[in-house]
Parts: C-alpha cells; structure tokens; sequence
C-alpha cells in the first residue's frame, strides 16, 4: 500500500509509504493519498488526522520527477491540478489536519504540510521549495500558502533560492508550532491531534473553515460570514450542552460525528 491508514482512538494516521524514492508523489500517489483523506473524513469515529511520511529520512521529497521529467505543459497543467485538488481537500475538510514532518519536505512535500491545519516537526526536519533548481516552479499552492504561513519575504528568499530551512529556522518563521526529537514526533503528534479530536466535531469544522478565511479574500465579508456561523452554532446541541456543563461545572459529554 503506497498510503497507509490506522487508528489511534479518535485519531487516523495517514502515512506516505513510498521509502525508496523518499515519499515522492506520482499521481498514483496522490489518488492513493485522496483515498485515504476520505475515507478518514467520512468516518464519524474520527475526529482529527496526522499526516506524516514513512521511514527516519523524510516527510515527502515533492512530486515524483521522474514523472514529470518528460512532461508536456498540458500534462503538466493535469498534475498541478491534481496536487491543488488534494491540498485543497485537505484545506478545507472538515476533519482537521496535524503535519507530522519527519525529514525532508520538499517541493510538493511542503505543500501538502502547508495545506495542513497545524504542523510540527522532527529536530532533522528541512523544509524547501527547491523547484526553482529544477527549472520550474512551486505548483501544489506553495506561492500562495509558504507566504501566508510565514511572511511574503521569507517565502520569496525561499522559492527563489530554493534554499532548504532547518527545524529551528521553520520554527521561527511559524511555519512549524513545535520541534520535537524524532523519538518524540510521532507520540506529540498524534497527542496534539487527540487534543482537537475531543471538541465536538461540528464546532471544530466550523472554526477551521472560519480560520481559513482569516488570511486572504474579503476580511468584512469573512467577518460577516464568522457572525453567521456564529448564530448557525447555536442551533446545535453541543452549543447547549457546552455552555450546560461550564456553568454545572462538569465534563461536556458531546456527540461525535
Ligand atoms: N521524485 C522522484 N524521486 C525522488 C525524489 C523526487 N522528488 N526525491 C528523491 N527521489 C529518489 C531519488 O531519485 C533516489 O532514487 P534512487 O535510489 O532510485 O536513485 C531516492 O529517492 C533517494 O534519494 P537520494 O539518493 O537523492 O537521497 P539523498 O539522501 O542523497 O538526497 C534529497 C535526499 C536531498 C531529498 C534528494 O533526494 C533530493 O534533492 N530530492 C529531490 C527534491 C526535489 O527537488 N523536490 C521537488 C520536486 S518538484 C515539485 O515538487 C514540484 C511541485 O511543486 C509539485
């Protein structure tokens, strides 16, 4: 299986399992990988995923260049759209989404982390967008997620160096919240992913779809629409039940799914 998939209580981990060539992407590999998001996503027992990469070396090292070696623009165009269609699920999902970056994230790599809620990383970790040394350019959303993660001068002096970032860099542009060993990564991944999977599953879409609209597009319009989804979470139970069990002072028992 080039994408595996386990359970870990309320958490689902998905893992790129493709070691030989570092966890590059063929399209095989993101079909394999939208797959796997899916099914995560429908699953009501599920309630946050991490996403990570197999073997001690790397999180992903981008799209598969072999594959795109011989590449006409058309078929190129194809597996740009193809990284956006399963970037953008993971963006706006509604399960929300912890980047495990154990290694490498490179090109299309970094991009998956970046289409990723919240992302935390091994003391090994580099981050790059290397595509302008290979003749082209970042084309899973990294010119428009790098600099939102970070800043826009940090995220040119990258794509136009192709630079590589270590762990302690990454930390301190915020493109990661925290550095652990790689001993450590997967355990506080998966912890912190936990941490989102026991608040009531419709309120966490619900604030990771107004986030989204945090950076970007109409402010007031994403302003208004926060006010409406606001009021929408008080037709729900869990509004209810949250705001019952703060004032009994006790544990919001909340419905799943
Ligand atoms: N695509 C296909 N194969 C890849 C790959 C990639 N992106 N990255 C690594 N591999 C393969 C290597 O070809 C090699 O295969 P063989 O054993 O068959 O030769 C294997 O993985 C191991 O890699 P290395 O021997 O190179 O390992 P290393 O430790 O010496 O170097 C590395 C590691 C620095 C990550 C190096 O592999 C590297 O630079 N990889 C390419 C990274 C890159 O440029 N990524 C961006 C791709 S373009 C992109 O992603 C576009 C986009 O925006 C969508």
């Amino acid at each position: 299986m080039a994408v595996d998939i386990e359970r870990r209580d309320a958490v689902a981990v998905i893992t790129l399992n493709r070691q030989e060539a570092l966890n590059a992407m063929s399209p095989e590999q993101l079909d394999a990988l939208e797959e796997r998001l899916r099914e995560a996503d429908t699953d009501p027992a599920v309630g946050a995923i991490v996403l990570t990469g197999a073997g001690p070396k790397a999180f992903c090292a981008g799209a598969d260049i072999g594959h795109m070696r011989e590449a006409t623009p058309d078929e190129a165009r194809a597996f740009a759209r193809r990284g956006h269609d399963v970037a953008d699920l993971i963006e706006h999902m509604d399960t929300p989404v912890v980047a495990a970056v154990n290694g490498y994230a490179l090109g299309g790599g970094c991009e998956m982390a970046l289409a990723c809620d919240v992302r935390v990383c091994s003391d090994n970790a580099r981050f790059s967008q290397p595509e302008i040394t290979l003749g082209i350019l970042p084309g899973w959303g990294g010119t428009q997620r790098l600099a939102r993660a970070t800043s826009l001068g940090f995220a040119k002096e990258m794509i136009l160096t192709g630079r590589a970032a270590k762990a302690d860099e990454a930390l301190a542009k915020g493109l990661v919240n925290h550095v652990y060993t790689a001993d450590e990564l997967m355990d506080k991944a998966v912890e912190l992913a936990a941490s989102i999977a026991r608040q009531p599953a419709w309120a966490a879409a619900a604030a990771k779809r107004m986030c989204n609209l945090a950076l970007g597009g109409d402010k007031a319009e994403a302003l208004a629409r926060e006010v409406d989804t606001f009021a929408l979470a008080f037709t729900t139970p869990d509004q209810r039940e949250g705001m019952a069990a703060f004032l009994d002072k006790r544990t919001p028992n909340f419905s799943r799914g």
